[in-house]
C-alpha cells in the first residue's frame, strides 16, 4: 500500500512538475529561481508543521535501501551533490525531500561574492547546466557558526575548496586557505570532502598536479584528526592523471572518491557543464578505480543520474553512494523517491537484500 501511494504520488507531482511549474521556471532566469528556492527551501524546513507536509509530499523510506559506510548511517543513497546548498540554509529541508544525505559548499577559507553574473545557464538539449559561479558562499567561519551544535536528520558533508581570488594561487597560500575551512568545521559534519576540481576559479585546478596534490594531502590530513575524506576530481581527468592521483590518495588514507564536477570539455562559452555530458565520463571513472583499486575507495557517483536506472547503473559499476541536482531540476523534486523507488524494484528484481550487496556486480 505504501509504495502504491508513492508512487501515485509521485506521477501526480512529476506531471504537475512537467506540465507546469517547469515550463514557467525554464522561461525565467536560473539563479533567480534558485535564489528563490533557496528561499523556500529554509521557510520550509525551519517549521515542524511544513517539514511534515513536505515529508508527506516527497519521501521514501526502505530498509534495503539503509547503509552503514566509514561509520556514517545513510537511509538511502541518494545525496544532494555540492554547489546547490552552498551556504548550508537547506539542511533542515532536504531530508524531507527524501534525500539520504547533503554535502554542503563548497566552502573556502574567505567569503567569495563569485564571478561575475550572469553565471549560470541552461542547455535543454543537452540536459545539462552552465555553472560558472566561481564558488561563491559567505566563507567558512560564517558558514561553520550556522551550522555549529545544530543537531542534523541525516548525514552532512562538508566540501571545501580554496578561496577565488588571486591570493590563492600560491600553493602554501592555497593549501593554508583550505586549511583554514577544513579547521573550521573540526567538528561539524560527517564526512570532509577536498573538491580539486571546480572549472571556474582563479588560476584553474592547480591539484591535479601530482606534486601540488600531494602537497594539499600533506598539509591538510597528517597530524590532523579528521572525519571521513573524500577527493572530488574532475570527469576531464586522463586515465594517467586519475591513476597519479589516486596512487597518492591511497598513501594519505583518503578514504572515498566523488566522480564527478563539471566538465570543462565543451564549446558552449564559458563555465562548467553538468547533466548527461558528465554522465558517460563519470561512469568512466568509477570503472578504473574500481578495476585499479577494487573497492579500496568508497565511491560517489555524481553527474547525469535523472532516474533509477542511471543510479543502479552507477551503483552496479562500483558506487556506493549517489549524487545529484541537475536531474532533479530537470525532472523535479519528486525525482529523488523516484530513484529510491525504482532502485528497491531493481534490487528485488536482481535477488538483493539489501543495496550494498549490488555495489560493483556489473563486473
Ligand atoms: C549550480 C551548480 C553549482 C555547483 N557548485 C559546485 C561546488 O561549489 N562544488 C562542487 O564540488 N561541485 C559543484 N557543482 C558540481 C555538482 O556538485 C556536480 O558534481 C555536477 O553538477 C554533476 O552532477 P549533476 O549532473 O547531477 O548536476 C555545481 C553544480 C551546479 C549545477
Amino acid at each position: 500500500m505504501y509504495k502504491l501511494f508513492v508512487k501515485i504520488r509521485n506521477w501526480k507531482i512529476r506531471t504537475a512538475y512537467r506540465y507546469i511549474l517547469k515550463p514557467i521556471l525554464f522561461k525565467m532566469d536560473p539563479e533567480f529561481v534558485h535564489d528563490r528556492f533557496m528561499i523556500a527551501g529554509r521557510l520550509i524546513g525551519g517549521n515542524a508543521v511544513t517539514r511534515a507536509l513536505n515529508s508527506l509530499m516527497f519521501n521514501y523510506q526502505s530498509k534495503m535501501l539503509e547503509q552503514e559506510i566509514l561509520g556514517i548511517n545513510f537511509r538511502n543513497p541518494i545525496g544532494l551533490s555540492a554547489g546547490f546548498d552552498k551556504n548550508a540554509i537547506l539542511t533542515d529541508v532536504m531530508p524531507t525531500v527524501g534525500f539520504g544525505f547533503e554535502e554542503v559548499g563548497s566552502i573556502t577559507g574567505l567569503e567569495c561574492a563569485g564571478n561575475p553574473k550572469p553565471r549560470l545557464w541552461r542547455h535543454i538539449d543537452k540536459q545539462s547546466l552552465r555553472v560558472y559561479y566561481g564558488l561563491k558562499n559567505d566563507g567558512a567561519e560564517v558558514i561553520a557558526k550556522r551550522l555549529k551544535n545544530k543537531k542534523f536528520k541525516f548525514p552532512i558533508g562538508i566540501s571545501i575548496a580554496k578561496t577565488n581570488c588571486a591570493e590563492t594561487v600560491d600553493t602554501a597560500a592555497a593549501i593554508a586557505d583550505y586549511k583554514k575551512a577544513m579547521l573550521a568545521f573540526d567538528d561539524i559534519g560527517d564526512y570532509l570532502t577536498i573538491n580539486i576540481s571546480c572549472p571556474n576559479t582563479f588560476g584553474g585546478q592547480p591539484f591535479t598536479d601530482p606534486v601540488r596534490f600531494e602537497a594539499l594531502l600533506k598539509g591538510l590530513l597528517t597530524s590532523i584528526d579528521h572525519k571521513p575524506v573524500f577527493i572530488k576530481l574532475s570527469p576531464d581527468l586522463s586515465k594517467n592523471e586519475l591513476l597519479k592521483l589516486l596512487d597518492i590518495a591511497e598513501r594519505y588514507t583518503v578514504d572515498g572518491v566523488i566522480c564527478s564536477n563539471l566538465t570543462k570539455e565543451h564549446s558552449e562559452g564559458q563555465g562548467g557543464l553538468s547533466g548527461k555530458v558528465v554522465a558517460e565520463k563519470s561512469l568512466k571513472i568509477i570503472k578504473i578505480i574500481r578495476k585499479y583499486y577494487g573497492d579500496r575507495f568508497v565511491i560517489v557517483a555524481v553527474g547525469g543520474i535523472f532516474n533509477a536506472d542511471d543510479a543502479y547503473r552507477a551503483i552496479k559499476a562500483g558506487a556506493s553512494l549517489i549524487q545529484l541536482i541537475t536531474g532533479m531540476i530537470f525532472g523535479g523534486p519528486q525525482t529523488i523517491s523516484e530513484i529510491n523507488v525504482g532502485l528497491v524494484e531493481r534490487l528485488k528484481a536482481d535477488g538483493y537484500l539489501n543495496i550494498s550487496e549490488a555495489v560493483g556486480k556489473s563486473r
